[in-house]
C-alpha cells in the first residue's frame, strides 16, 4: 500500500504506543501525515516516543497521553482529556495489552490481564463514544489473538479463582475483545464507524517473551497488519470482523456467540457502574462494582 502522506489530517489515537506494535504504528503513521494521540503509562517512554517522529509535514501533530489502564481512575482522566484536547477522532486503535507474569488484583479489585488488555479499552471506548459518535466516518481497531480460539470464557467468573494459569488469563482477555467489537460494531454501524478486532500474527515482542523460542515475525510487520486496518479504503465499510493478519477470519464459537457478546456488553458495563441509555448513551451509574 502507498503510505505517501494518505493519512495527512486524519488523527489517530493509538494506546499502547510506546513499544512493539503500537510504536511501530506511530510510525508508520505519522511519516503517513496523521496527527496523533499517543498513549502510554511511562513519560520517559512517551518523551522518546515523540522526539523518535521526527520533522512533520507542516501542521501536524503529534500529543502524548498517559495512564496506567491496570488503574480505571487514570482511564478516566485520559478519556477526558482527549475529549478536552482533540476536537475529533477518525481511527482510534486499542492496542496496549501485556502477558501477565502472574495473578494480580488490581486496586479496582479486577484480575490485572482482564482489565488492562479487556475492560480499561471498553471504558476508555466507551467514555470517548460522543466524541467518536461527533467524528465519524471513523474506525475503531481492537487488537485480539489468535489465542482466542484456545480458551472458553465465562463472563461471572471470579478474579479470585483459585485456578490460575496466565496463559488462559491472557487469551481470555483477548477472546473478549472479539465479541467486544461485534457487539460494538452493531451499535456504532447507524453512525457510520466500523470496528474490527485483528491478531496481528507472533510478533517479537516482549508479549511473546514467554515463548521457550525466539521466534516471531518482525515488529513492523505486525503494525503493518493494523496499518492495513486504518488506511485501506477498499475496507471503509468492513464492521464486526476478524481478521488474522491480512485474512478475514471466522472467530472461535465463542467468540462469535451472540448470547455471550450480550451477556458479556451487560456484565463489563456493571462491573464498571456504567449503563446505556435508552437512546444508547453510556452513562456512570455507581462505583465500580467489582467482583470482590
Ligand atoms: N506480539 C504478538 O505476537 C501479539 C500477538 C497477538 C496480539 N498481540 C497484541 O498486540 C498488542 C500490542 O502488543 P505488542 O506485542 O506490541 O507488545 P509490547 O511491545 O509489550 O507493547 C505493548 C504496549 O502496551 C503498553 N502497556 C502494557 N501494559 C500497560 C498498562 N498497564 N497500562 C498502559 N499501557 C500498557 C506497553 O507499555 P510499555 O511500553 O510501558 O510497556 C506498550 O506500549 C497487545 O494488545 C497484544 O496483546 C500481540
Amino acid at each position: 500500500m502507498d503510505q505517501n502522506k494518505e493519512l495527512s489530517g486524519k488523527t489517530i489515537v493509538i494506546t499502547g504506543a510506546t513499544d512493539g506494535i503500537g510504536k511501530a504504528l506511530a510510525q508508520m503513521t505519522w511519516k503517513a501525515g496523521a496527527n496523533l494521540v499517543l498513549h502510554g503509562r511511562n513519560p520517559q517512554k512517551l518523551e522518546a516516543l515523540l522526539k523518535s517522529l521526527g520533522e512533520g509535514l507542516p501542521g501536524q501533530q503529534a500529543m502524548t497521553v498517559k495512564a496506567d489502564f491496570s488503574r480505571l481512575r487514570e482511564v478516566r482522566e485520559m478519556a477526558a482529556e482527549i475529549q478536552a484536547k482533540v476536537p475529533r477522532i477518525d481511527i482510534l486503535v486499542n492496542n496496549a495489552g501485556f502477558y501477565p507474569d502472574g495473578r494480580v488484583i488490581t486496586e479496582d479489585g479486577f484480575e490485572e490481564c482482564s482489565q488492562v488488555n479487556y475492560l480499561s479499552p471498553f471504558l476508555l471506548t466507551n467514555l470517548l463514544r460522543p466524541l467518536l459518535i461527533k467524528s465519524a466516518p471513523m474506525r475503531i481497531i481492537n487488537l485480539s489473538s489468535i489465542g482466542h480460539r484456545f480458551v472458553w470464557s465465562n463472563v461471572y467468573a471470579s478474579a479470585r479463582h483459585p485456578f490460575y494459569w496466565r496463559w488462559v488469563a491472557y487469551c481470555r482477555s483477548k477472546l473478549d475483545i472479539i465479541p467486544w467489537t461485534r457487539e460494538l460494531s452493531d451499535q456504532l454501524k447507524e453512525y457510520r464507524i466500523t470496528v474490527n478486532s485483528i491478531h496481528p500474527g507472533i510478533i517479537r515482542t516482549k508479549v511473546i517473551r514467554f515463548l521457550p523460542v525466539s521466534w516471531g515475525a518482525s515488529v513492523r510487520s505486525g503494525a503493518a497488519t493494523v496499518y492495513r486496518l486504518i488506511a485501506d479504503p477498499n475496507l471503509a465499510d468492513v464492521s464486526g470482523e476478524y481478521f488474522e493478519r491480512y485474512r478475514k477470519s471466522k472467530p472461535s464459537l465463542v467468540a462469535r456467540s451472540r448470547r455471550y457478546q450480550e451477556a458479556l456488553w451487560r456484565h463489563s458495563l456493571r462491573k464498571l457502574g456504567l449503563k446505556q441509555a435508552d437512546d444508547g448513551s453510556i452513562i456512570q451509574r455507581s462505583p465500580t462494582q467489582n467482583d470482590q
